[in-house]
């Protein structure tokens, strides 16, 4: 008050301004009991709480290196076709981000037109995964990024092909001493991982299903409100829990075209060589599903309401009804979710000098 009379110093106006004052004040009020309308949450809301969660800002761990300087590298290498033999593969080729971080074709094709054994699954969320890749052999993103530069049926590359080709370029080299301004000799294969690896814990997507969580019950449409109520009735989210709705365990299954077939892939057995794991897979995320088909670990379902009678069926011993169904792949849907702008900015790559390797297209 003091300071309203030294400022104005005329009655009238202190009237106005106690006026003002005592209206913000009963809008505050007001404000705040909206504020905790909105955050009063419908059964269904907290139904969905017990298994799962809003989507944090980034899938960084407390004490881990975060800066700009590590993402924008990391975000440099995701996309660098150059560390691949060829010259013409990045994590981008078979993971693009124009089309929810998958190929979207049954297994992925490598260098020298190779193909893999399994579908690629999406690099969107993945950071969260208690494990990476349907057996789970590397422990997190960091690790699992150093894999694929150097599998033969990938990028093919071996260590001193990725190292060489970084060092021949200023930009990059600069690039390492600023993302990891504590090593004596930041330019190592395992930085090109760790750097890989912090991009993509900013590779998380936000859904209506997130702002649902968030609280805006009227964020899922009723059909998929329904569809979530069937979701949990039948016991899905038994193994689609946690942050990301999977990547948590491994559980038996064998796919259809797989037992037409007779030709299996034996899951966490080519991991760990133990008998009581084969044909286990990790329960991938359903986060985006609607986009990453086609389904399953060999990529031989394309349709999603197949796949969910599949899964049901093999998992749950349920025979869905067409409504059920239905209901189901309507509220998958509503996992369908968006990268921020930053994660999805491009980054401009340096030119090659004269000591950058040539591309090489012998297997
Ligand atoms: C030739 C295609 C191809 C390239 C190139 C490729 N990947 Fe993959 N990626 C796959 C396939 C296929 C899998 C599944 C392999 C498995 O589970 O055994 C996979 C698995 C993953 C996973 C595990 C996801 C999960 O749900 O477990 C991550 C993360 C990933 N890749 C990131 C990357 C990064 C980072 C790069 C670049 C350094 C990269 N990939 C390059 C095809 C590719
Ligand atoms: C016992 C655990 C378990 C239960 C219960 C379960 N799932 Fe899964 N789900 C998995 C596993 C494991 C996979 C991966 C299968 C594979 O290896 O191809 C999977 C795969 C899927 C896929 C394909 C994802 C992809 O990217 O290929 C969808 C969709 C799916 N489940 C939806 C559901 C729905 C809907 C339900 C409830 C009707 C359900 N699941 C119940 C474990 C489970």
């Amino acid at each position: 008050m003091r300071k309203i009379n030294l400022t104005i110093g005329n009655h009238k106006n202190i009237f106005t301004i106690l006026a003002i004052a005592f209206m913000s004040a009963v809008l505050f009020v007001h404000c705040s009991e909206q504020t905790e309308k909105a955050t009063e949450l419908t059964e269904l809301q907290e139904k969905a709480l017990s298994f799962t969660q809003p989507m944090p800002e980034h899938a960084f761990e407390e004490g881990m290196n975060q800066s700009e300087d590590i993402i924008e590298l990391g975000r440099m290498l995701y996309y660098e076709p150059r560390i691949s033999k060829s010259g013409i593969i990045s994590c981008n080729s078979c993971h693009s981000l124009t089309t929810f971080g998958v190929d979207q074709i049954p297994v992925s094709i490598g260098h020298g037109w190779q193909k893999g054994p399994v579908n690629a699954p999406t690099v969107l969320n993945a950071a969260f995964h208690r494990t990476q890749f349907w057996n789970g052999r590397a422990k997190d993103v960091e690790e699992q990024a150093g894999m694929p530069i150097l599998d033969k049926l990938e990028m093919a590359a071996t260590e001193e092909h990725v190292l060489t080709v970084l060092a021949s370029m200023p930009e990059y080299v600069e690039r390492f001493r600023a993302a990891f301004p504590d090593q004596e000799n930041p330019l190592v294969y395992e930085n090109v991982g760790n750097a890989i690896g912090a991009f993509e814990r900013i590779l998380l997507t936000y859904s209506p299903f997130d702002d649902f969580l968030r609280g805006n019950a009227n964020a899922l449409t009723e059909e998929q409100k329904k569809g979530l109520e069937t979701f949990i009735e039948v016991g899905c989210q038994t193994c689609h829990r946690g942050q990301v709705m999977g990547g948590e365990i491994f559980t038996f299954f064998q796919t259809p075209r797989e037992r037409e077939t007779g030709e299996f892939n034996k899951g966490r057995f080519d991991f760990t060589q133990r008998e009581s794991d084969k044909h286990f897979f990790k329960v991938p995320s359903l986060l985006n599903v609607e986009m990453t088909y086609p389904y399953l670990h060999d990529g031989s379902v394309w349709r999603l309401s197949e796949t969910v009678n599949i899964v049901a069926k093999d998992m749950l011993s349920r025979e869905l009804t067409p409504g059920q169904n239905h209901l189901i792949v309507e509220f998958l849907k509503s996992l369908t979710g968006e990268l921020t702008d930053k994660a999805m900015e491009l980054p401009v790559l340096p030119s090659s000098t004269p000591e950058t390797p040539k591309p090489r297209f012998d297997i």
